[in-house]
C-alpha cells in the first residue's frame, strides 16, 4: 500500500529535504549505506571480504541534470577503483554504476556523455583486475543501458548488466545475453513501472524472475542472482545442480545490511556471495527504494521518530 507512495517520494526533490534534514534519519540510513564516504564504507567492506564475501561499491547518486555532476560522478569511481587498487581489494571487489549519475538523461548528448565516462571507469577497473556492473534503473533507460554495455563488452567483456524481472522485455534481453563471458544480475526491480511496461502482481514478477532464471543458467554466461527471496535462491541453486554448474560459475547478491545471516551461510556453503555496498552523501533514493520493498522498514523507520 505504502509502496507506490514512497517510490514517487524517491524522486521528489521536497521529500528529500525533508526525510534528509529529520535528526533521527541517520541511525536508519546507516542500516543500508556503509558510510558517508568511502573511507569509512572501506572498513565494511573489509569486514566483508576477510569474511569470505566478495562485495560490489556503490557510489550513491543518481538523475544528475548537469555536465559538471555527472563528471564527479565519474571522478569519484575513478578514486574508488585506485583506491581498491592500492588497498589490493581488486580481487574480492567490482563497482557498480548508475548510468543516470554519469549524465543518461542530460538533454543534449546525455548518452554519449555517460558512455564516455563509464569507459574510462572501465578502462581501469580492467587494468586493475576488476569488473564494472551497468546498474538498471526505470523503463525508460533499458535501451540505452544495453546499447552502453554493448558499446562497453568489445573491449571489456566482463562488464554486467541489470535485468528487471518486472519488465514484459525481460526474457528477450536476458535471452540476448546469456551468451558466453556475459554477466547478468536478474533482480525483480525496484522503480515504479506503469502496466504497459511491467507486471504489477508480486506473483506475475516471482514467475518471470524464474523464468529468466531459467535461462540464465540454461546459457553460456553468468548469472548473478540479486534477491533475498529464499524460493528464488532454492531455485538457483536448483537450476545450478541440473545444470552441472560448479560454484563459482554463478554468484549470489543481496544488499549491504538486508538477511546478512542467510549471505553467511550461502558463503560457509561454498557458494560465491557477493554484498551490495552503497556509499555517499546521496542517500536519498536508495534509501526510499528499500523502504518501499518492505513496510517493517518503513515502521522500523517511523518508530525512531518516537520519543524514547
Ligand atoms: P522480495 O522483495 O520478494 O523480498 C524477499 C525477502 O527479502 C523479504 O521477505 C525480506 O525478507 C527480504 N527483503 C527484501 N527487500 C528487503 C529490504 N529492503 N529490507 C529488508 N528485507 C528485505 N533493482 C533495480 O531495479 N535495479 C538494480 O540495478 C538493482 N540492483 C540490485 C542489486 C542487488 C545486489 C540486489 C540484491 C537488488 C538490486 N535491486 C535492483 C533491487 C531489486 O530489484 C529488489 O527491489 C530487491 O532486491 C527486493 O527484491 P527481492 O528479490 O529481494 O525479493
Amino acid at each position: 500500500m505504502f509502496g507506490p507512495v514512497l517510490l514517487a517520494a524517491s524522486r521528489s526533490d521536497r521529500m528529500r529535504r525533508v526525510v534528509a534534514a529529520a535528526p533521527v534519519t541517520r541511525p536508519v540510513v546507516n542500516r543500508f549505506v556503509a558510510g558517508d564516504a568511502l573511507h569509512p564504507a572501506l572498513d565494511r567492506v573489509r569486514a566483508l571480504t576477510t569474511g569470505g564475501l566478495d562485495v560490489t561499491l556503490d557510489h550513491l547518486g543518481e538523475d544528475v541534470t548537469d555536465r559538471a555532476t555527472a563528471h564527479a560522478t565519474r571522478d569519484a569511481y575513478l578514486r574508488l577503483l585506485e583506491t581498491l587498487r592500492e588497498e589490493k581489494l581488486g580481487a574480492r571487489a567490482e563497482v557498480s554504476v548508475k548510468l543516470s549519475a554519469f549524465g543518461q538523461a542530460l538533454p543534449d548528448g546525455g548518452h554519449d556523455i555517460a558512455l564516455e565516462g563509464v569507459r574510462q571507469v572501465a578502462e581501469l577497473a580492467t587494468s586493475i583486475g576488476t569488473t564494472v556492473t551497468l546498474d538498471m534503473e526505470d523503463h525508460t533507460t533499458v535501451d540505452s543501458t544495453l546499447a552502453i554495455l554493448r558499446e562497453l563488452r568489445p573491449a571489456h567483456p566482463n562488464t554486467g548488466a541489470v535485468l528487471q524481472s518486472y519488465l514484459f522485455r525481460t526474457e528477450d534481453d536476458a535471452r540476448a545475453l546469456a551468451v558466453d563471458g556475459s554477466r547478468v544480475r536478474l533482480v525483480k526491480g525496484a522503480y515504479k513501472e506503469p502496466a504497459s511496461v511491467a507486471y504489477q502482481d508480486r506473483r506475475e514478477v516471482d514467475k518471470a524472475y524464474v523464468r529468466a532464471l531459467r535461462i540464465l543458467f540454461e546459457g553460456d554466461g553468468y548469472p548473478m542472482v540479486g534477491s533475498h527471496d529464499p524460493r528464488m535462491i532454492a531455485i538457483a541453486q536448483d537450476l545450478a545442480a541440473r545444470n552441472h554448474r560448479a560454484a563459482g560459475s554463478y554468484e549470489f547478491q543481496m544488499l549491504y545490511g538486508i538477511r546478512t545471516a542467510e549471505q553467511r551461510r550461502l558463503a560457509d556453503e561454498g557458494e560465491r556471495m557477493r554484498v551490495y555496498v552503497p556509499y555517499g552523501a546521496d542517500w536519498y533514493g536508495y534509501f526510499m527504494r528499500r523502504l518501499a520493498e518492505r513496510p517493517a522498514n518503513l515502521a522500523f523507520f517511523l518508530r525512531s521518530f518516537a520519543p524514547s
